[in-house]
């Protein structure tokens, strides 16, 4: 497995591996490594010749008062996680590699921005795109991997990966939950043991959302009343939004109709949590796909 931190390495591996005729799969992460990221890479590498990673806590999508200093960076331990899954080519740059200069220029996707995670973390997907349409053009990869559980995150991507004609597959795997339901997150590590309980319940208020709409209520507030009143009986009292969106639109329809993602981010203490479920009209759990979009 290479390691590098250099841009100038990363276009001499992908040169060579094009050369060669690869398929060159990539899975952006920000490390911590957990079992969500290592099945987005044992997709790539099922569906890729050549597997890319790349390790990098993007500053310009923190806000001030967020956890960028905080955010855990066992890089040893992430490396290692690498090579088990026979990782082709680790890209783990500094700050000044990706942002040597002040940065004049971005990519920012405007409208579905705005509502759920965007409404709470002004620049967030500003610097999210950004960084991914720099990795792109670094990496160049023709199939990149994103996880469901940043459902916003991978919905924004598709859209500026469509828009800006970025010839890339995108492909979103499923989230990965521990026994207990709770969607893993490099930020769970933060959770104490008590506030790790009182997290369980997010996912167990998802699947009240998916058996109401089963048992065939269509009435978003009547969903998002039931969830709340689950989240808030855990103890839980800061939630920063629960919403039922239209994945194309991002509206929120009152009555649902169609697909809707149903996605809620809390504050379990100091620890901002996100998860969502994607449900079709009848309540069947959907991923999030390039096709069928716009
Ligand atoms: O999902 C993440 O880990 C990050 O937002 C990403 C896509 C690697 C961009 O920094």
């Amino acid at each position: 497995m290479l390691v590098v931190s250099k841009i100038e390495d990363v276009r001499l591996a992908i040169s060579d591996a094009k050369r060669r005729n690869l398929r060159i799969g990539f899975v952006p992460t920000m490390g911590a490594l957990h079992r969500g990221h290592l099945e987005l890479v044992r997709t790539a590498k099922v569906e890729c010749d050549f597997v890319v990673v790349s390790i990098f806590v993007n500053p310009t999508q923190f806000g001030p008062s967020e956890d960028f200093h905080r955010y855990p960076r066992p890089i040893e331990q992430d490396l290692e996680k690498c090579r088990e899954q026979k990782v082709d080519l680790v890209f783990n740059p500094t700050v000044e590699e990706m942002y040597p200069d002040e940065t004049l220029t971005s990519v920012s996707v405007s409208k579905i921005t705005e509502k759920l995670c965007g409404a709470f973390r002004p620049g967030h997907f500003t610097g999210v795109t950004t960084v991914v349409s720099k990795l792109f053009n670094i990496v160049q990869p023709d199939a990149a991997y994103f996880g469901q559980k940043d459902a916003q995150q991978a919905l924004v991507i598709r859209r500026m990966n469509h828009d800006l004609n970025f010839p890339i597959k995108l492909r979103v795997c499923p989230t990965v939950r521990e026994d207990s339901g709770l969607a893993l997150s490099s930020r769970n590590q933060y959770l104490s043991a008590a506030e790790r309980i009182q997290a369980e319940c997010l996912y167990q208020s998802l699947k009240k959302a998916k058996e109401l709409i089963i048992g065939g209520e269509n009435h978003s507030s009547v969903i998002i009343s039931a969830i709340r009143e689950i989240i808030e009986s855990s103890g839980i009292n800061k939630i920063d939004y629960i919403s039922i969106i239209d994945t194309k639109t991002f509206d929120e329809p009152k009555i649902i109709k169609d697909d809707a993602l149903v996605a809620l981010a809390v504050r379990v203490g100091e620890t901002r949590l996100i998860d969502n479920i994607l449900l079709d009209s009848k309540g069947n759990e959907l991923i999030i796909t390039q096709a069928d979009q716009f």
